[in-house]
């Protein structure tokens, strides 16, 4: 391609909507916050209705639905009634799918202060955050956000939901005696493995804090207390723990010293042979998830210096602490999409 050439009418529309994304994440997520979504069921509903449920003008609201429409999220039937399509239906309070408030927490109002930031973010590789609200991340969403922080825990929480299931059917732990999930917050895949392994004992490891809300199953006198060890601790200083294997799910999301960190902790107490693994999306799997899975990289670079790792970043932190790659394999039916990567301490 010359550069004094014109570059053509797709790319230019591409470019073009690429430039207004941010007008479409918040057309997205007004007429979610508007409960939209959950004003239509089965039939179609005229946008007259819709305007006096939300107390807009019909055709301000015309033309914020009439926008997401061209992305697919709900459907123009007749003419100025609204339906669902596959891509608004999820965005219900009461859907399954459990995306909602994702949506709502990709796009919470610290977001809209922080993307701006972009060009420092790279700069530096560190967070924005602590320039714009003065504090670490965690910080401002505890003293500053907690209508935020709540989000954010609800958001975590549907995609566990979303994903131990099919987590669980994917990991083979036939002959694991002992699986601690390290960073495993409340204990839902550690729930969802001990019931699908009736010989498994799991360890759920985490901060004080988060343990203390560890679901009750897992608890003293609980379900499946007899086989399940709540452990807080952090595991950048120790994962003082005998196992099998060790579970991280989404938790290596900082930057690589710590997740070398972690590694080595892990190899320290686990006795050789011992399985590492790790549940996380890719910046390099295929292209229809990399767009999620890249700009997530971007999201986490802004607001906690973090990232996302690509198949031969992780790799390389296994050859760095001693791990041998046994096998990858995709869990399906997750956004972003899953990889389980799994390895095996080499012998001491
Ligand atoms: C992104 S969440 C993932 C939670 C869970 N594994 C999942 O996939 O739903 C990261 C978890 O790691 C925990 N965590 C972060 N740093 C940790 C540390 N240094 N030691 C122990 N847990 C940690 C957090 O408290 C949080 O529960």
């Amino acid at each position: 391609m010359s550069v004094s050439q014109p570059a053509g009418d797709a790319g230019i529309r591409r470019l073009g909507e690429l430039a207004f994304a941010a007008g479409n994440a918040a057309a997205v997520q007004t007429a979610t916050r508007l409960k939209i979504p959950d004003m239509i069921d089965d039939k179609p509903v005229p946008v007259e209705e819709l305007a006096e449920r939300t107390n807009l003008d019909p055709h301000l609201l015309y033309r914020l639905l009439r926008a997401l429409t061209t992305y697919g999220v709900f459907q123009e039937v007749g003419g100025r009634c609204f339906a669902h399509t596959d891509a608004s239906l999820p965005l219900r309070e009461d859907s399954p799918d459990g995306i909602r408030n994702l949506v709502l927490w990709i796009g919470a109002p610290w977001t809209w202060r922080a993307w701006p930031l972009l060009e420092e973010a790279i700069r530096t590789g560190k967070s924005v955050i602590p320039g714009v609200f003065g504090k670490e991340f965690y910080d401002y969403l505890r003293e500053d956000a907690p209508e935020d922080e709540q989000l954010f825990a609800r958001a975590m929480t549907d995609s566990s939901v979303r994903s131990s299931d099919v987590v669980a059917q994917t990991i083979d732990l036939t002959g694991v005696r002992k699986a601690v999930d390290i960073g495993g917050g409340q204990g839902l895949l550690t729930r969802t493995l001990l019931d699908r392994f009736p010989d498994l004992h799991g360890v759920l490891f985490d901060f004080e804090q988060v343990v203390a809300g560890a679901h009750e199953d897992l608890k003293a006198g609980g379900r499946l207390a007899s086989r399940a060890t709540v452990m807080p601790g952090d595991c950048l200083k120790s994962v003082p723990v005998e196992a099998d294997a060790y579970i991280l799910k989404n938790l290596l999301d900082w930057p690589d010293e710590s997740s070398r960190a972690v590694l080595r902790n892990i190899a320290a107490s686990a006795p050789p042979g011992a399985r590492v693994i790790i549940i996380d999306s890719l910046v390099d799997a295929h292209p229809d998830e990399m767009r999620i899975t890249t700009t997530l990289d971007l999201f986490l670079l802004m607001n906690v210096g973090g990232q996302k790792h690509s198949l031969s970043g992780f790799d390389k932190l296994f050859a760095e602490t001693g791990i041998e790659k046994l096998r990858v394999d995709t869990v399906p039916g997750t956004l972003p999409r899953l990889h389980l990567i799994q390895g095996s301490l080499r012998r001491k």
